[in-house]
Formats: C-alpha cells, structure tokens, sequence
C-alpha cells in the first residue's frame, strides 16, 4: 500500500469504531469513509482496501457503499465543492440557471444537457471548483440553496452568483447564523433577484439575456423572501417546539438551555415508572411527524417491559423529504431540547444506546449535536448513572452519505448497519421487533422525539387537549415555493385551515398571481388543487377549508406526511413541475425492486420526452399505467411516495398533461432498438404497419 494513514487518522477511525458493539464493526463502514474521504478527498481502490481490513470486511463490502451513497467519491473534487439544490422549490426559484451562472464562472463544462447529478463529479480546470446538483437541502423556505463544503447558503440567486464565488475565494461569507446563534454556519447572499450590478469579477449578462431554454415552464425566479428568521411568531402559531427557533439571544449552550427550564423533564420523568411515561405518551396522542404520523405511544408500548436484548432508539434525523425543513432548525438551534426528548424516551423504554442517525449534508449539525452530547455528559444528564438513578445511557451520531432512501426506517437501520440502504420487508422487519442488529428499535423523527419533553411538562391528557381528537399537540408546517413569505410555522395540529397557512401565514400568492396547486405533506404526498371542493364527512368543504391535520388531508385525497407543504401559483407548468419530482424519485430509488427502480425511470423520461416537445398521445396513458403498476408493488412505501405525484398530477391537470403529449403514437418500433433508446433518441427511423394508428406519419422527422 503506497498511501500512509496518519496515526491522529486512524485514531479517530478507531473511536468511530467504538461507537459499536464489537461484534457490528461493519456499522462504523460510513464514518471510517467520511474519515478517509475528509483526509484524503475521495476513497482510492486502496483505502476502500484499506477500510475493509480495518473492519473484517471484504473490499467488496466498502466499494459497494462508495457506488450507493452519492457523497462518496472515487475521484477527487475540486478544492471547494458546491453542492446546488435542484429539487423543485430550488427549481422553482431558479437552481438551473444558478447551476449554469456557477458552471460558467468556474470554466466548469457540465456536459450536454447540464450533466447528470454527481459521477464523475465536475470540477474546474484550475482545480479549484467543483460542482454538482444534489437534492432537497431542506432549507426550501430560503431557495435557492447550495453547499459550499460544510456551509449552507440560503437565497443563491442566479444573479448572485459571482458574488457568492467571489466571497467563497476570499472566505467572507458572512455567518449571519453564527453571529446570532453562536454556532451555525448558515449564511445569506444578500442580493436581491435582477438587482443591476450585481457585485462581482465576472459580470452576468442582464436577466432579460438570460438563457432559461432548461427551465421550461419557469415563468418568473422568486424574490426573496424576508428572512424567515426575522419574523415574530404569528398569531395563529402555537409555538411549543420552535418556541426557541429564531429567538433573539437564544444560543445551542446547555446553560442558555437550563435558564430556560432545560432538564427538568428528565428530572421529572427519573422519577417515574416507565409504564407511566409510556402511558403518558399514549394519552397524548402524540402521531409522529416523520410522515407516517403513526401514533407515538403505540409504537412504544411494541416494547416488552420484560425484553431481554438490548432495546435501540434511533433518532430519524435524516430529513430529506423535499419541501421539509424543521428538524435542521432543531439541531441547528435548540439541539438540547431534541436530546431531552431522546433522553426521556431512552428512560421509558430502558434503551441504554441510542443513535442520532443525521443525513450527511447537514455536517454542521452533526458538529453541533456532537458538542451538545459534551456537554449534557458534562451535567450528568447523560452516560454512566445519569441523575443519580443507576440508568445508563449513551447517544452516538451517525453520519449518512446522501441517500434520500436512509429516510425510511428500514432502509437507515440497514445503512446504520453499515450496508447500503436497501428497506427490509415488513412484516417481519419491524423494527420494534426486528431493528437494529435483529434488536428491538424505536425509530422517531426529531420533532417526534421533542414533543415528548412537553408531554412529560403538561401531561399526556392535557398535550390531547392541543389539537383535534385524534390529531392532537402542535406540529411545524414548512411553506415553500410560490408565496410572499415563506417559512415554518407551528400550529395546532387541524386548528388552522390550509387556507389560512397560504394566506395569513404565509403572506399569499405573490403579487399579480393566484394560487394553482398545493402539496401538502412533501413531494411524496399526492398534489391538490386549488380551487376545489372536498367532501370531508358529511359536508362539502373548499380547499382553503381543508384543516390541517392527518386525517382531513387524507380525506381529501393526500396527506400530511412530513409538513412540507410546496405551492405552485398559476405561472407553473406542472408537467415541468412533475417531471422535476419524478427526477428527484428517479435518482433516489435504492432498485430493489423492479417496478419502483424500471417505473420510477420510465415516468422521468416520458415527462422528459414531453417536456422536450417529443410527447405522444398515449403518454398520459403510460405514466399513468407505470404509476399504478408501482404502488402497491414495492417493498417498502418509496413506490407510493414516487407513483402518487405522477398518479395526481394527471388526474388533477389533464389538460395541461393532453396538451405535451400531441404527436401521433408510432408503430411498433424495429427489434433493433431498446426501450430506452426509444425514449431517449429525438429520431428513430419505424418500421410502419398500416394497422397502427397514425402510421402514415410516423417516421417523419420529430415524430418521436
Ligand atoms: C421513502 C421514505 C423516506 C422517509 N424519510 C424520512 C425522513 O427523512 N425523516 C423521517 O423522520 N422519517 C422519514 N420517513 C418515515 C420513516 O420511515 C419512519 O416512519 C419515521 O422515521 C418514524 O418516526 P415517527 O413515527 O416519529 O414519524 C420516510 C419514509 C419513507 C417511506
Ligand atoms: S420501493 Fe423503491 S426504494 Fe423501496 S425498496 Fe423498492 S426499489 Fe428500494
Ligand atoms: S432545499 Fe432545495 S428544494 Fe428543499
């Protein structure tokens, strides 16, 4: 082996290891690469050899993960990565022409049709950029987003982008969140959309100039919203878990926590039986906010008091359902409330280790939750004897790697196992019967986890009493898209009505433009329509009356899911807006199964094929047919998630769908082609049969 690993490296590759059981060193696989990689810039052949000697692995073991998990690289990038959002509030805001502003700033060619997402990822002649489009940052409120390395930036116009290298060469970025939090390296590009004289070196062409062919359907780039951190809690909110959020003076130290009444639930909880904290947890209702909205307490009590293997709590801090950004707040600003939530949770179900399982592109809050856990030890709240009570208990943060599918329980149970994330089959892979390492494993959301602080504060029958039956406490909706203020606002769970978060919330359609369509739940759940009625029990009810809460919205055909809920006003053109979600579906789909990894492609390159002016009548037909064939078929609820945008789209904007899809079917296609070149060639010559439909003109030059 001709590379040598530093001693300091590999000490810090042996604490990752201890993190553990001895017996599951394959678990530490994605640490030991982030390790390798944040020395040495990509895993070489020889350190994907040299992890798996180091773990007992077979080299196959590791270069399997550095081919699954997109943040792993096998070449090195430039000496700054940008990361730039395109998932669709991105999109909607302008991530395409940032993304070509940024590649032609840095002499960075990404290729016919702007290059794929990351392999091989791109980088500047002079070695000194490189860049690539990743998925949701869930940081949508403020898009258009990218990474610049560890750092988020928020509002990245197009227009601001010399001005965003300029400051990133020179290193000014200027820390607004760190200069109020202390912590966080969330910083904003100041510049207004089609501000004249744009500050930097290279001077942008005029907006009016601006080439937008690849953003289809893009009618207008969004102005920037005020910051969402500036403004005071609405009168419609209940604040209770980002009470803290935003707060001025408020900072992630452990003695701002306390100030504020930090701990005392876990004070409180010690004292009582772990029957009666989980029978707290029930009384509330509490469903859990990750988007399933499975009741919290009946998952619980899934945990026998008498279990003899270790029991697992994993905290679901992977965040990256498009249209959701709460839990980054979380850790980013009050990462003590989360592990109080953690701690009381770990009590009640006797779970002695518990892992904070975070997607690997929020590596600032993995930093911040790392110190956090310092200094909770430091009090004793945390470790060996916590509070005097003989309990035991260790928390671990688990990096992922930029897998969207480490999301589902499952899938992060395999990934944390250090395996790529493949979802296991339920039954029999419950996880609170079969979790981690065949234990059992609690896997809750963050929002999830903290709500457990305050039923701790006020009772289980009183947090009921926040709510509707049934859909009971606060939980944080997260605006984004087409709307004059975006943002994250904590309501009664159904006490507000979608009507009343678009407008009085959110600040309404922007000016001169009327709402068209919303989806409520993240990309995942199925899109509504403004404008209609729903019949919701025995009354006729509007869109602006849908309450918010899990069961309304899924009388009405959705779902509230994780909370994201994404606006498009009337300038959108949803087989653009469509074919944006089916790309993000198609790039994250872990091709376990046939239909969710064949059909999940098929639907993003017929809407790429409309889109591109090549659709044919049959089209809405055959996404609606592939769509139908997935759901229902998959192992885990991925198939769903990818097959209900397109399912909904067409059944809500027929139209718009009929109108991309004009050109006559062709015939039976000539054996030497492929299904795939059929779909991706402008012109493939036919072999008409006079019995085919609209035969006579196909073959005829941009037919398909
Ligand atoms: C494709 C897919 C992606 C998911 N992504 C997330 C996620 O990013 N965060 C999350 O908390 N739950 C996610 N979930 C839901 C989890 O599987 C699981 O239900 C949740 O973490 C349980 O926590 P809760 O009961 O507190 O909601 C996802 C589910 C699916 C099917
Ligand atoms: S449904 Fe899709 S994401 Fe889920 S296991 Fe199957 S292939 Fe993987
Ligand atoms: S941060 Fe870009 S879409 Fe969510």
């Amino acid at each position: 082996m001709t590379t040598k690993v530093p001693a300091t490296l590999e000490r810090q590759m042996d604490e990752a290891i201890s993190h553990y059981p001895p017996d599951q060193k394959r678990s530490a696989s994605l640490p030991l690469l982030h390790l390798w990689q944040e020395h040495f810039g990509f895993i070489s052949d020889e350190g994907g050899t040299w992890i798996a000697a180091k773990l007992g692995l077979e080299p196959i073991n590791i270069l399997e993960l550095v081919t699954f998990y997109p943040m792993f690289r096998q070449a090195p990038a430039g000496r700054k990565q940008i990361r730039v959002c395109r998932t669709l509030s991105c999109a909607m805001a302008g991530a395409y022409p940032l993304m070509k502003n940024l590649a032609r700033l840095t002499k960075i060619d990404r290729g016919e049709g702007g290059g794929g997402m990351h392999s091989p990822v791109a980088v500047s002649p002079d070695g000194e950029f490189s860049i690539e489009f990743v998925e949701c940052l869930a940081s949508c409120g403020t898009a258009p987003v990218c990474m610049l390395d560890d750092e988020l930036h928020e509002n990245v116009t197009p227009e601001s982008a010399p001005d965003f290298l300029t400051r990133s060469q020179k290193n000014l970025s200027s820390r607004v969140g760190e200069a109020r939090r202390g912590t966080s390296q969330v910083t904003r590009d100041v510049h207004l959309v089609g501000t004249p004289g744009v500050a930097g070196e290279v001077p942008l062409r005029p907006a009016a100039d601006r080439d937008d062919s690849v953003i289809d359907g893009l009618a207008s780039f969004q102005q920037l919203p005020e910051s969402i951190r500036s403004l005071p809690p609405h009168p419609l909110e209940h604040r209770m878990i980002f009470k803290n959020i935003g707060r001025e003076g408020y900072t992630t130290d452990i003695d701002c926590y306390l100030q504020n009444g930090g701990y005392e639930q876990l004070r409180a909880a010690v004292r009582m039986t772990r029957t009666e904290i989980v029978n707290e947890v029930k009384t509330s209702g509490l469903r859990g906010r990750g988007g399933a909205g499975f009741p919290c307490g009946v998952k619980w009590s899934f945990i026998r008091p008498d279990e003899t293997k270790p029991v697992y709590l994993i905290c679901n801090a992977d965040e990256s359902e498009p249209g959701t950004f709460k839990d980054r707040y979380i850790i980013h600003q009050d990462p003590h409330q989360l592990l109080e939530g953690m701690l009381i949770s770990c009590f009640a179900l006797n779970v002695h280790t518990a892992y904070i399982y975070i997607r690997g592109e929020f590596p600032e809050g993995a930093k911040i939750l790392g110190h956090a856990i310092e200094e909770a030890r430091a009090k004793n709240f945390l470790g060996r004897n916590i509070l005097g009570t003989g309990f035991d208990v260790e928390f671990y943060i688990h990096r992922g790697a930029g897998a969207y599918i480490c999301g589902e329980e499952t899938g992060l149970i395999e990934s944390l196992e250090g395996k790529r994330a493949y979802p296991r089959i339920k039954p029999p892979y419950f996880p609170a019967v079969l979790g981690l390492y065949m234990c059992p494993t609690i896997v809750n959301n963050v929002e999830t986890l903290c709500h457990v602080k305050h039923i701790i504060a006020m009772g289980g029958a009183d947090y009921a009493r926040i709510g509707r039956p049934n859909n009971t406490g606060t939980r944080i909706v997260c605006v984004s898209g087409d709307v004059v203020r975006p943002g994250y606002f904590e309501i009664e769970v159904g006490a507000v009505t979608m009507g009343q978060v678009l407008h009085e919330l959110a600040g309404g359609a922007k000016p001169g433009r009327k709402i068209k369509a919303v989806i409520p739940g993240g990309s995942s759940a199925k899109v509504l329509r403004a404008g209609d009625t729903f019949k919701l029990k025995d009354r006729e009810i509007s869109f602006d009356d849908i309450p918010m809460d899990f069961d309304s919205l899924a009388a009405v055909g959705s779902m509230a899911g994780s909370g994201g809920v994404i606006v498009m006003d009337d300038s959108r053109d949803m087989v653009w807006t469509l074919n944006n979600i089916n790309e993000f579906y198609a790039h994250e789909s872990c091709g376990q199964c046939t239909p969710c990894r064949e059909g999940s492609l098929w639907m993003k390159k017929i809407t790429d094929r409309m889109l591109s002016g090549g659709g044919v009548t049959q089209d809405p037909a055959t996404l609606k047919n592939v769509a139908d064939n997935i759901a229902g078929r998959t192992i885990c609820a991925f198939g769903e998630a990818c097959a209900w945008p397109t399912q909904s789209f067409l059944e809500k904007f027929p139209d718009e769908f009929a109108g991309r899809a004009q050109k006559p079917v062709p015939p039976p296609r000539p054996p030497e082609y492929t299904s795939e070149e059929l779909i991706t060639e402008p012109e493939i010559p036919t072999a008409p049969l006079a019995n085919d439909a609209g035969w006579e003109k196909a073959g005829a030059p941009g037919t398909v």
